[in-house]
């Protein structure tokens, strides 16, 4: 079976395989075929593919009969001529906002697996392209902080005197508020954070961090489906809105993350509470793209509010592209090898496989005959 790695277009830096899962692919008895200049961003050379087994070539030759075509984000469907009918094309393929797209991969003949959409299982983990990224989102984000912060994060006792820890506030503590806990924590700041699900707050003092919570208030609904948080109570946003005014006020860095599927990030940071923070402070928002958590977000641009900098965090992985394309490579290597039929010597992928039926996201077309 040949596979096909893509160069990604626009703003991507990312790659969807390295010579180390190359390696494994061939090892596997695959052909792996590399666009041309596909991993320049990420720091990794035609001649390291070509070291690693794969041929480097045009887009043209690599899908040139290829039965699997990996990308990092959703490439134009006009750009995907030659592959075998039924081709699988894998990646992040967001088929919540390019169902056209997704539509016009199908229409080609090809099979899109959108990877976003794998289940929170045990057996997918190492599949999880959300949670390798996000993981180096919240990394970033409280780098990103730190940068912009006109102090430093730990506390320091020199001879000219002493300067105070960093005050850390994380809302949201899923796979990217663990990572910015902790990354603040080394950093030598002092660390508080919060979540509506209330299985974080063991995790939160786990890392040495305080967590700050919603107590004894009737209707919390923050549990929801398959791990994620679903949306809470009128009651339950008042109470958290008033914890957080309180808390907020003598915060110096303030890292959000919080989301719930399908649905726009839930706000948990207004206007008034932005004033109330001390001039110099910093807020990241990692919900950006959703629709912020805080007012007045601006996805992709770093503004300032009452003296206080909003960081509209987007696609901070793209930002460590070395590090996020070798475990989203990685993500894709465990899926497909998790499939991959010795005999056969291909990806065969079982229509009752729980993981195959949540990545399908379009039927695959008939080929024109
Ligand atoms: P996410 O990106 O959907 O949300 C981030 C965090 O925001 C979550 O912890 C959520 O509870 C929180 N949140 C939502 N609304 C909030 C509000 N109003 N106030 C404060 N916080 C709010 O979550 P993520 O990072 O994708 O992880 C969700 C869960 O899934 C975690 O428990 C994680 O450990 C689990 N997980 C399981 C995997 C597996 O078993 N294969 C893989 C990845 C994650």
């Amino acid at each position: 079976m040949k596979i096909a790695v893509l160069n990604e277009a626009g703003a991507e830096t990312r790659v969807a395989a390295t010579p180390e899962t190359v390696k494994k692919f061939i090892a596997l008895g695959a052909e792996v075929a590399v666009e041309s200049g596909a991993g320049e961003k990420a720091g990794i050379s035609d001649g390291d593919y070509k070291d690693a087994g794969a041929t480097v070539v045009s887009r043209a030759a690599a899908l040139n009969g290829a039965g699997v075509i990996l990308c990092v984000t959703g490439p134009d469907p006009a750009t995907l001529k030659g592959a075998e009918a039924g081709a699988l094309l894998v990646g992040a393929l967001d088929p919540a906002r390019r169902a056209d797209d997704i539509a016009a991969y199908a229409r080609a003949g090809l099979e899109p697996l959108a990877m976003e959409k794998m289940p929170r299982i045990t057996r997918a983990q190492s599949m999880d392209i959300l949670s390798s990224q996000s993981n180096l989102a919240g990394y970033k984000a409280v780098v990103d902080a730190a940068s912009l912060y006109g102090r430093a994060f730990p506390m320091m006792m020199t001879a000219a005197g002493t300067i105070s820890a960093a005050r850390v506030f994380v809302m949201g503590v899923g796979v990217a508020g663990l990572q910015a806990i902790a990354t603040a924590r080394r950093l030598g700041a002092q660390v508080s954070a919060t979540d509506v699900r209330s299985a974080t707050k063991e995790q939160i003092l786990s890392l040495g961090a305080k967590p700050i919570f919603v107590e004894g208030v009737a209707g919390i609904e923050g549990e929801g489906q398959g791990g994620y948080a679903s949306e809470t109570s009128p009651e339950y946003q008042k109470a958290q809105a008033e914890l957080v005014s309180g808390h907020i006020a003598k915060q110096d860095i303030v890292i959000t993350t919080a989301l719930i599927p399908g649905r726009p990030a839930p706000r948990l940071i207004s206007d008034a509470q932005l004033k109330s923070m001390r001039t110099g402070s910093i807020v990241v928002d990692l919900a950006a793209e959703a629709g912020g958590n805080v007012e007045g977000t601006v996805p992709g641009q770093a503004i300032v509010r009452h003296g206080v900098h909003i960081v509209g965090a987007v696609q901070l992985a793209r930002t460590l592209a070395a590090d996020s394309s070798a475990l989203f490579a990685r993500n894709l290597y465990n899926f497909l090898s998790a499939f991959w039929d010795k005999e056969a010597g291909k990806v065969v992928l079982p229509d009752d496989d729980e993981i195959v039926r949540a990545l399908r996201v379009a039927a695959v077309a008939e080929p024109a005959a």
